[in-house]
C-alpha cells in the first residue's frame, strides 16, 4: 500500500515504519495518523511481520502534532484530536508484537508520546526528548500525561511536563525513558539486534506477556494476578509451548509456528 508520510519495509519478519516528513521534522498531521493507524491495524495479522521498528527521517524522530493543524482547532475539535491520537497510539502499545522505538533525533511531544506508546525505546546519542506543550498553552493528549509518569515516576514526569525542556539521550537512558543508546553501532543495527532477538521468542508468548502487561499494569495487584494466571494457563494449550519446553530439554533451538 502506497503512504504519503510513511516507508515501510518488511526484513527478516521485522517491519521498520519510517516516518517520512522530514520537511516538518516528520510532524504528526491528520494524515500520518491516518496512515500509522492502518499499518498498525494491518501488521496485528500479518503472519510476515513478527516484530516492528518505528524511526523517523531526516534529523527527527517525530517533533509532535502537527502545529499548525492544532492551531486551527476549537475546544471541541482538540478533544476529538486528542481522542483519535490516543487510539492510534493504544492500538501501537497494544500490539500483540513487539515495537522498538529507534529514536533518531528530536523526539518531542506527540513525538515523545509515540516512543512512550511503543514497548522498548533505543536511542542515538543525537536523540531530544521533551514535552514542550506547556510553551504552545496546551499540554500532552496522545497519552504523555498517563504514560510517562507510569515509566519514569510522577516527579521526573512532571518536570518534564511543566519546564517543557528537552533532555538529551544520555539524560533519557539515566532516568529510565530509553532502554538503550546506540554508542558504537548504528541505531537501526541496535534496534534491528532487538527486534530479532525478541522475534525468536514464542508468538504467542510474546502477545500474552505485551497483553499481560498493558491489562494488568493499573489493576488491583489480586486482580493482575489472577490475569497473569489466566494468561500463562491459557499458553499450556499452545504448539509453541510444546516445542519450547520440548526443545530446550532436547538441548536444540525452539521453532515456533505461531499456534
Ligand atoms: N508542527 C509543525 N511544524 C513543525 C513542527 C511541528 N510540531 N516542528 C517543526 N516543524 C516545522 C517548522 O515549522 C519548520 O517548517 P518551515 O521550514 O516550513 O518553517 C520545519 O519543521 C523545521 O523546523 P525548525 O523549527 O526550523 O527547525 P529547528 O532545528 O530550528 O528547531 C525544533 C527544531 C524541534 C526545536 C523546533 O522545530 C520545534 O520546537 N518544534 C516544535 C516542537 C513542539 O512544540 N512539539 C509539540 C507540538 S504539540
Amino acid at each position: 500500500m502506497p503512504y504519503d508520510f510513511l516507508n515501510v519495509e518488511v526484513a527478516d519478519r521485522i517491519a521498520t515504519v519510517t516516518v517520512n516528513r522530514p520537511d516538518k521534522l516528520n510532524a504528526l498531521n491528520a494524515r500520518v495518523f491516518e496512515e500509522l493507524d492502518g499499518v498498525f491495524t494491518a501488521f496485528a495479522t500479518d503472519r510476515l511481520v513478527s516484530a516492528v521498528i518505528v524511526t523517523g527521517a531526516g534529523r527527527s524522530f517525530v517533533a509532535g502534532a502537527d502545529i499548525a493543524e492544532v492551531a486551527a482547532q476549537d475546544a471541541a475539535g482538540l478533544e476529538r484530536l486528542s481522542a483519535s491520537g490516543q487510539a492510534t497510539f493504544n492500538k501501537i502499545e497494544r500490539l500483540p508484537k513487539p515495537v522498538i522505538a529507534a529514536v533518531n533525533g528530536f523526539a518531542l511531544g506527540g513525538g515523545c508520546e509515540l516512543a512512550l506508546a511503543c514497548h522498548i525505546r533505543v536511542a542515538s546519542e543525537h536523540a531530544k526528548f521533551g514535552l514542550p506543550e506547556v510553551k504552545l498553552g496546551l499540554i500532552p493528549g496522545y497519552g504523555g500525561t498517563q504514560r510517562l509518569p507510569r515509566l519514569i515516576g510522577k516527579g521526573r514526569a512532571l518536570q518534564m511536563m511543566l519546564t517543557g525542556e528537552q533532555i538529551d539521550a544520555a539524560e533519557a537512558y539515566r532516568i529510565g525513558l530509553v532502554n538503550a543508546v546506540a554508542t558504537g553501532p548504528t541505531l537501526h543495527e541496535v534496534a534491528m539486534s532487538v527486534a530479532l532477538q525478541v522475534a525468536k521468542n514464542g508468538p504467542l508468548a510474546l502477545a500474552r506477556a505485551i497483553e499481560a502487561i498493558n491489562d494488568g499494569f493499573d489493576r488491583m495487584a489480586d486482580d493482575a494476578m489472577a490475569l497473569e494466571a489466566r494468561l500463562f494457563g491459557s499458553l499450556g494449550a499452545t504448539k509453541d509451548m510444546a516445542e519450547g519446553t520440548a526443545a530446550f530439554l532436547a538441548k536444540r533451538p525452539a521453532q515456533f509456528t505461531g499456534e
